[in-house]
């Protein structure tokens, strides 16, 4: 594996705008299960993957019950960035992080240290509640309070309509501006880093494809396989907290970057 991270981290470190997609894999040491690794939350149970559907959460209060006591109890509230997360803020203050697009949900790319403006949550985060009926929004911990005081399923104070987290679900449009910010970052970056993901959910790994057509180079790390590593250029198969620092290391920071070395 030695040989992949030093190739890795020959890409990226001539690289300028480096275009990282994150997936779960990033957050499992932070202690958030991932969904199809070999712990992942739909292998260890598949109906759980179903009823995620965005339709039986608005159908049926049976589902938004349980999916509330699950947020009760997620880990993702107790959650620190890991040093896979701490790498990204470096290769930022390197000047050559671009964009990081994430499909992760708990806020951990921000909570490093990473400035909004170069973070894409495409598929939202769990940190605040939308009612689906009037669109008020509220923070999750003023709602997560309701619940531990009785209600387990409370409903919009305004109007009576069902509070759900600001996370996308399968059958939910992706927000168009997180869309068009993600194709522009594809459309300008001269390096991918694909971390942490199975990369099969779209729009989010259509990210993969553009580059390989854009032919800029396209660095997998990822425990497992993808279907995208026989065409990419380095596949690095390891534990993304211990490899993804020693592939960022290094690179000469830009002119005008903020790293102080
Ligand atoms: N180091 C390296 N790889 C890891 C680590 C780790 N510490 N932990 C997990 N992985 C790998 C797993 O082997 C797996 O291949 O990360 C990958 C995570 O893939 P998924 O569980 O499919 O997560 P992701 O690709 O982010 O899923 C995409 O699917 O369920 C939806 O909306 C959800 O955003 C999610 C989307």
């Amino acid at each position: 594996m030695e040989q992949q991270v030093a190739a890795a981290r020959a890409l990226v470190s001539s690289a300028s705008r480096v275009l990282v997609l994150t997936g779960a894999g990033i957050s499992t040491d932070s202690g958030i299960a991932d969904f199809r690794g070999p712990n992942g939350v739909w292998t260890k149970n598949p109906e759980a993957e179903k009823t995620s559907h965005l339709r039986y959460y608005l159908d049926d209060p049976e589902v938004r019950r349980a999916a509330w006591r699950n947020r009760l109890t997620s880990p993702i509230w107790s959650a620190r960035p890991n040093a896979g997360h701490l790498a990204l803020v470096s290769l930022w203050e390197s000047g050559r992080l671009d964009t990081v697009v994430t499909q992760n949900i708990d806020g951990l790319h921000l909570a490093a240290g990473l400035p909004p403006e170069v973070v894409v949550e495409i598929h939202g985060n769990a940190h605040s509640v939308v009612c689906w009926s009037c669109g008020e929004t509220a923070p999750m911990e003023r709602a997560l309070d309701r619940v531990r005081s009785g209600e387990d399923d409370p409903a919009c104070r305004s109007c009576d309509g069902i509070l759900k987290s600001t996370t996308v679900s399968f059958g939910q449009q992706l927000d168009p501006s997180d869309l068009s910010r993600a194709a522009a970052a594809g459309a300008r970056a001269d390096l991918l880093l694909a971390v942490g993901s199975t990369l099969s959910v779209y729009p989010a790994a259509d990210l993969v494809p553009t580059a390989l057509r854009r032919k800029i180079p396209v660095v997998i790390v990822n425990a497992e396989p993808t279907e995208f590593d026989p065409y990419v250029d380095v596949v690095v198969r390891g534990s993304i907290s211990s490899v993804l620092p020693e592939i960022v290391r290094g690179g000469r920071p830009l002119p005008g970057s903020s790293d102080p070395a």
